[in-house]
């Protein structure tokens, strides 16, 4: 089929790369004209494993091309997906002019005659599909469309696998034509397609990722009470995991969920709720408890080292998790600024997100030494601080890092590491919610 992709950011480039790949032909669009060249050249603007093979290949086999013209991309498309940003305004709600523009763009370049699938992949309110139908007609009374809504689920780091091979394809639509059509779109992945209505569609992606931040807040509040109780949350979460009805996923403690989606999407499933006059209030439990895991942290890390100021603190991670370099939201970098605010000296390690980091203004390289490879980082340092589990710290030799340490103290963010081992290895280890992380 002919597909059209507007908005060549996360969601975009990978569903266009991976509609590629199964065989369709797809034209992504987007304004800025830089990212068109970029991926144009062949740059992608990027790190995701294994979408750079992806693009490469299906850009060679002319299945998959960029432009900045909507116009090339509709006339060139049954299916129109749009999948720009949906991102928060101060009160936690979604600003939507960016959808709102694009509902407008397409209006202008929809031809009579020519029927289009009009498809919102971006997160959106419950009820955004009726405005963007609304917004079209109003600018082309002509026009002969339907509006789906088609959630995205993927995660990021494994964006290509989880669009490769979904746990579920939601299709929200109105109309028998549009559904086929999305039914032909998503027939070569083979995976479980539900059909609602659009409302229900729009409504399933904010009560998923919300559901999941629960789970998150849920267990590191577990976690608080396994630390004032000296029982481990590695063992509860097991436990309780096992049972079929909860299941072991999303039940890690740690640092508390960040990135570009949970604190948004939480976020804005208040504000949808409140607007509509039921307020979610569990919703803004999960926020607290997110919030205090990272301040208990901290005060973990000050019990131990008495005072911060002047500290030398190695941090491993700055990205929100592992197998990417997005620094959005993450509260690896909360953590870093928190510390430096109180004065220590921290030297991080990132295999991946350091140079967004400071090129997103995320963190002051003034401040905050960056280090090239985990082992400089931990010099002479007083503590070391696990932020994000990337899975090469579990392969550093602790042997070295005990030798290069001031102190042999480490505060294990993501209980990636075995109390047992780092105890034979002569570390005071502290993690969360663990024996021995008080
Ligand atoms: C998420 C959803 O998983 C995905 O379906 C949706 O489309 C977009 O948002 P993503 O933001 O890529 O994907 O990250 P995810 O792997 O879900 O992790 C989000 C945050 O939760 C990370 O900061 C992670 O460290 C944290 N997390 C996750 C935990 O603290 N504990 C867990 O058990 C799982």
């Amino acid at each position: 089929m002919d597909l059209c992709i507007i908005g060549s950011g996360y969601v975009g480039l990978v569903s266009g790369a991976c509609f590629a790949e199964v065989g369709h032909h797809v034209v992504c669009v987007d304004n800025d004209q830089r990212k068109v060249d970029a991926l144009q050249a062949g740059k992608i603007p990027i790190y995701e494993p294994g979408l750079e093979d992806l693009v490469h290949r299906n850009v060679a086999a002319k299945r998959l091309r960029f432009t900045n013209s909507i116009q090339d991309g509709v006339d060139s498309s049954q299916v129109v997906f749009i999948a720009v940003p949906t991102p928060p305004q101060v009160d936690g709600s979604v600003d939507l002019t960016y959808i709102e523009r694009v509902a407008r763009e397409i209006a202008g370049v929809l031809k009579p005659g020519e029927y289009r699938v009009v498809v919102d992949k971006s997160t959106v309110p419950v009820k955004t599909g009726e405005k963007v139908a609304d917004t079209i007609r109003r600018y082309n009374k002509g026009a002969e469309f339907d509006v789906v809504s088609n959630p995205e689920f993927l995660r990021e780091g494994c964006a290509v696998p989880d669009l490769m091979n979904p746990d579920r394809v939601v299709i929200g639509s109105a109309s028998q034509k549009a559904t086929d059509l999305m039914k032909q779109v998503y027939e070569p992945f083979r995976a479980p397609i539900l059909v609602t209505d659009v409302n229900s569609a729009e409504l399933i992606k904010h009560a998923a990722n919300s559901f999941l931040s629960l789970k998150i807040s849920y267990i590191n509040a577990v976690a608080a009470i396994c630390e004032a109780s000296g029982a481990d949350v590695e063992m509860v979460a097991d436990g309780i995991g096992m049972d079929k009805r909860i299941g072991r996923n999303f039940l890690n403690a740690g640092l508390g969920y960040g990135g570009s989606c949970f604190p948004k999407d939480v976020k804005a499933f208040i504000a949808i709720s409140k607007q509509l006059g039921t307020p979610f209030k569990l919703l803004e439990e999960v926020e607290r408890i997110n919030a205090a895991q990272l301040n208990r942290f901290i005060d973990k890390v000050r019990n131990a080292l008495w005072v911060l100021k002047d500290k030398q603190i190695a941090v491993w991670g700055l990205t929100f998790k592992p197998d990417t370099d997005d620094v959005r939201n993450s509260v690896a970098i909360e953590l870093v600024n928190k510390l430096v605010a109180e004065g220590a000296h921290v030297t991080a390690y990132d295999p991946k997100g350091a140079e967004k980091a400071v090129e997103w203004k995320l963190i002051d390289p003034t401040k905050v030494k960056l280090a090239p490879t985990p082992l400089d980082a931990v010099k002479d340092a007083e503590a070391l601080i696990l932020a994000t589990e990337w899975k090469e710290f579990s392969n550093v030799d602790f042997a070295e890092v005990k030798q290069s340490m001031h102190t042999p103290l480490v505060f294990d963010g993501r209980n990636l590491f075995d109390p047992e081992t780092m105890a034979q290895f002569g570390f005071t280890y502290h993690a969360v919610g663990r024996a021995g992380g008080k």
